[in-house]
Formats: structure tokens, sequence, C-alpha cells
């Protein structure tokens, strides 16, 4: 079939803006480029030169990231694309100039615009206004581009993504779970938010998200069942309890209330045998990280949403995950430039 799929000047700026066969499109281009990467060759192999050579790109950080920056940096590198970084304090982004004056300046010199932030309304606006394309690398509401690895590391590991059942525990209710229920409704895979209550993503984004289940074939559930929620999963899916950008004092009632929906061996048991173990990163699975340290010492607990057993464990594809980052942004800004 003849590819109709043209992203040339699209922004990227959540999923639920693009249709099930764009996403095709950009998880099959991602796994080509991974594929010519691994073999040396260049990103456009009908061009002797970088595809996008002499563009350059802006990328704005108004919360850490090592994935997600690195992933921008190496991808535009090896598309041939100069980077300017820039981090949480280095902008005047919000504070002295406006998200429209902010996407008409950078506008004028690249061409193009990665934002991580707070409000997804942000990213919306600034894409408004920036007549170069604007990509989301994570807002409080959605993660795309984490999005597209999670698909390109599912199909890589079943083959397909259609009638695969992925489970979600957590927190649902922020970027990631809003972001995979969006993901599996479009791409026609049957998504499970294993919770309690109070984490369930928001009542009109599952209404949405049903109706395109119904054009695609998938599903939502929303679960505080963990045994129901887990039977037969293909995919385990978790995050941090507490996202960036949260106050500290909410640490205590999540570990609470989270804590029953912690992936550990049983879950993964009692999935589906071939089942995968998924996580955006970073985790908390051990006491080799800052916070993970204070946390044991504050509330006793040396594991959180993952246990180290898990994520340790050959079901766990999460370095895979981690890889494909680079990959499938590097789809999407080839895609889009
Ligand atoms: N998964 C992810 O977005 O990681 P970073 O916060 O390190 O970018
Ligand atoms: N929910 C996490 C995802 C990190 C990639 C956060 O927003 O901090």
């Amino acid at each position: 079939m003849e590819n109709t799929v043209n992203l040339k000047g699209r922004d990227f700026l959540k999923l639920l803006d693009y249709t099930p066969e764009e996403i095709s499109y950009l998880i099959d281009l991602a796994a080509e480029l991974k594929w010519k990467k691994r073999n040396g060759i260049s990103a456009d192999a009908t061009n002797p030169a970088d595809a996008l050579r002499g563009k350059n790109v802006a990328l704005i950080f108004e919360k850490t990231s090592t994935r997600t920056r690195c992933a921008f940096e190496v991808a535009a590198h090896d598309l041939g694309m100069g980077t300017t970084y820039l981090d949480p304090s280095g902008s005047q982004i919000g504070k002295k100039e406006s998200i429209a004056d902010t996407a008409r300046v950078l506008a004028g010199m690249f061409d193009g615009i990665e934002y991580r932030g707070y409000e997804q309304a942000i990213v919306e606006e600034l894409a408004e206004y920036s007549s170069v394309p604007v990509w989301n690398g994570l807002t409080n509401e959605f993660h795309p581009t984490q999005m597209l690895a999670d698909l390109l590391t599912i199909q890589e590991r079943f083959g397909h993504l259609e009638g695969i059942k992925l489970t979600y525990m957590g927190d649902a209710r922020y970027n990631m779970g809003n972001s995979l229920m969006v993901a599996c409704a479009k791409m026609g895979m049957h998504f499970t938010a294993c919770t309690t209550a109070k984490y369930f993503p928001d009542q009109q984004l599952v209404s949405q998200c049903e109706d395109i289940a119904a054009q695609t074939g998938g599903s939502i559930t929303l679960t505080e069942d963990v045994k129901a929620g887990t039977t037969g999963a293909n995919v385990i899916y978790t995050d941090v309890w507490v996202s960036m950008g949260e106050p500290d004092e909410v640490w205590e009632e999540r570990i609470k209330e989270l804590s029953p929906y912690q992936v550990n061996r049983a879950v993964m048991d009692n999935a589906d045998e071939q089942a995968i173990f998924m996580h955006c990163l970073p985790a908390f699975h051990d006491l080799k990280t800052k916070i993970g340290a204070q946390i044991a010492k504050r509330f006793g607990i040396t594991e959180m949403e993952v246990t180290d057993e898990v994520f340790e464990s050959t079901q766990s594809v999460v370095f895979e995950e981690a890889e494909n980052r680079m990959h499938t942004i590097k789809a999407v800004m080839l895609a889009t430039l």
C-alpha cells in the first residue's frame, strides 16, 4: 500500500492529535532508523549528507531529564542538526517573557522546539504561537514521545500491538497513566488501570478513550482488584508514585495508598507467562538513589513502585525501552521537519 502519511510541519503535543496510521508510521520509521544506526547507515540513506544538516532545534527543559534530553540531543546530532539546551533556570520563559513571545522569538532562530514542563496548556500555547514544529517532551498531563518508544518496544517483543493487554499500576491519573490509556485506545490494545479509585484517570479522558477504543477494537478497564487487573496481562507497566513538580508532603499518602499496587513477583506471576515489565524510568527499585535512601529512612521501605527482583529480572525491558526513546524521537523530528 502506498504511504500517504505526511507529517511535515506538524506539532507533536499528544497522541490524541494523531491517527493510528500516523502513529504506526512513526513507530515503523523509528524501527528503520534503529536498524540503520545499528548498521552504520546514515539516517537518510537516499541522501549521503545527513537528512537535516544545518537545521537547529531548541530544547526547553523546565523540569529535569536524563533520557528525553539525551534522546533529543543524540537524535538531532545523528541527523546533522545543532541543539541548544535551555535548562530549568537558564531562560526567561514564563518569568520575564510570556510563552507567546518566547514561541515567536525561538521560531525565528530554530527549526523545531522541544518543551518539557508543567501544564499541557503551556506546550499547546507554545505551538499555537510558533511557526515551527513543537514537540512535547513531557507535561503534567501527557508524555507522547515516551509512548512511541513504549509502543516500539512492545511491537519488537510481540510482533504486533493490536490485542495486547497492558496493565498500568500506580498513579494512573498523571502523564504516564493518561498517555498509555490514549496510546492503547489508538492502537487497538486493551488498557487496564489497576490502582485505587482515587488514582484512576480523569473521567472525561476515559470516555474519550472508550470512544476511540470502540473504533479500534481496544478497550479500557479501571479496577482496584490486583488479581483481576493483572491476570493474563502481556505488559505490566508502572511509574514513580510521586512525579516531578509534586510536593514532598504527598510521599506519605502515596506510599500508603499505592503500596498495594507495587509490581512484585506475585503480580508478574499472575500476568501472562510471556509478560514483560515496563517503566518509563527513573525508577525507585533499590536504595542507590538519594531520594530512595531518604524515603527508606523516613518510611522504612527499601523498594517502591517495583521490586528490585522484577526490575532486574529477564522480564524487564526497561533499558530497551530507554534506548528506543532516541530512535523514536529521531523519527518524530525527521518526519515533522
Ligand atoms: N522517561 C523519561 O522521560 O526520562 P527522563 O525524565 O530522564 O527524560
Ligand atoms: N510521572 C513521571 C514521569 C517521568 C518520566 C514524572 O512526571 O515525573
